[in-house]
């Protein structure tokens, strides 16, 4: 089979890795992808955007590819799925539709009321006034959210009235038309990716990640500045509740809604002080950094489950198998991330920081005479599989001090509130 993967992170270069690992898969196109899927066996880049679905579309034909698999949300909330489906294109992905479950948080707020699905209690608000005249009735903490695609930049967690106030006027300012605030939720955040096929729905194992960018998680929010998996805190009971509470609650909305999705479902949840799993909000593709720690534990085949998704199977499906093992992704990012950043410096050491347990995934990444530059915020993933989080964690670390290139950064302290030490 040849496939195509749609994006330019260190998702994608998990994803294009892991699905070479099965015989099946003879080739790989990674669009546009970056450094580390144009160095993989068997694995080439084709230089077109994300958004180009035309081109896609035209790779997709002339290469005779047997699927796509798309990575970010952007294209599947343009509606990629769609378009290449008229063009009997095999796509893994939710259509425009169902994508919305992450492009407008107030759709994902409505399906979240009708299923009754754990969740905090939110507003939905389209005028300065009426926000504003909420937050006082309120009160702090609250949470202010954009409705709509905001690259990790749409929410703001207000501690006084003042930052919520100046939240609700930057948000409208930024072109956003509607917002929601929502209730403030205590706990701890943990990231459920699952597979469906559209009538059954599998979680994948549990992971959790560190979004912000300072140690002892400070400082600004961020794509994700490390990732564990799988996450202790989601027990074999808490999965079970998870399941019954919130996947299968879920997908049964979407069928109500007409939506037949087939694809990842992506539940960021606060496992409350009590214990409770409430939803933050959906993602309708795979997490990153995510999903560089949860790949690397995956026994079963990749492009199996996925066809098993397309084709409908995942019920009679057997149990997905995993390595029981731990797996810790360390982000290392440009100096200056999440602001601005220079690219275009050499990384040297990517090949001596690899070994058995530990793969380098790329992310911002390009190739250039035969060096590898920094091209992103987030450079590369350092992912680690070991018997244990604690020597899963030396590991990765081991890997990433192998590692240099002019304004390196990454926290020192991923993992670490496993151990206890926050
Ligand atoms: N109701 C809430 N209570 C507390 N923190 C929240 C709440 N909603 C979101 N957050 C925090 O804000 C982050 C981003 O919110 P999220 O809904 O995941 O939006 P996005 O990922 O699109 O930016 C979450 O990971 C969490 O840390
Ligand atoms: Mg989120």
């Amino acid at each position: 089979m040849k496939v195509i993967v749609i994006g330019n992170g260190g998702r994608e270069h998990t994803l294009a890795y892991k699905l070479l690992q099965s015989s099946r898969v003879t080739q790989v196109f990674c669009i546009p992808g970056n450094a580390g899927t144009a160095t993989l066996e068997r694995c080439q880049n084709v230089p077109l955007a994300v958004d180009h679905f035309e081109g896609i579309a035209r790779v997709a034909i002339e290469q005779q590819i047997d699927l796509v698999v798309v990575g970010p949300e952007l294209p599947l909330s343009l509606g990629i799925t769609d378009y290449l489906q008229e063009q009997n294109i095999r796509v893994f992905g939710p259509n425009k539709v169902a994508a919305q479950l992450e492009a407008s948080k107030s759709w994902a707020k409505s399906l979240m009321y009708e299923a009754s699905i754990p969740a905090a209690h939110s507003g939905t608000f389209s005028d300065i006034e009426s926000a504003k005249t909420y937050l006082q009735k309120q009160g702090t903490p609250i949470v202010i959210k954009a409705d709509g695609l905001a690259s990790g930049k749409g929410v703001i967690v207000a501690h006084t009235e003042a930052e919520a106030q100046q939240a609700v006027d930057e948000l409208f300012a930024g072109g956003f038309t509607k917002l929601l605030i929502e209730d403030y939720l205590e706990g701890e955040e943990v990231s459920i990716l699952a597979l469906t096929d559209g009538l059954t729905i599998r979680p994948l194992l549990p992971a959790q990640d560190h979004k912000r960018v300072g140690d002892g998680d400070t400082g600004k929010n961020t794509g994700g500045m490390g990732a564990y998996a799988p996450s202790p805190l989601v027990t074999p009971e808490l999965m079970e509740r998870i399941q019954q509470e919130v996947l299968e609650p879920t997908l049964q909305t979407l069928k109500n809604r007409g939506i037949d999705y087939r694809g990842i479902i992506y539940v960021g949840l606060m496992i409350t002080p009590s214990g409770e799993p409430k939803v933050l909000e959906y993602n309708c593709r795979f997490g990153d950094p995510e999903t560089q720690a949860i790949l690397p534990l995956l026994e079963t085949s990749l492009i199996e489950l996925i066809l098993a998704c397309l084709e409908q199977r995942l019920g009679e499906f057997p149990p997905i198998a995993w390595k029981n093992e731990s797996s810790v992704c360390v982000v290392v990012a440009s100096g200056g991330y999440p602001d601005s950043y220079e690219k275009g410096k050499v990384i040297k050491g990517i090949k001596e920081a690899e070994s058995e347990d530990v793969i380098v995934f790329h992310a911002g990444t390009i190739c250039k005479d035969d060096h590898i530059l920094t091209d992103g915020g987030r450079v590369l993933g350092v992912t680690a599989v070991s018997e244990s989080f604690e020597t899963a964690i030396e590991k990765a670390y081991q890997a990433v001090n192998l590692i240099q290139f002019e304004g390196m950064y990454y926290r020192h302290d991923i993992g670490n509130r496993l151990l206890g030490k926050t």
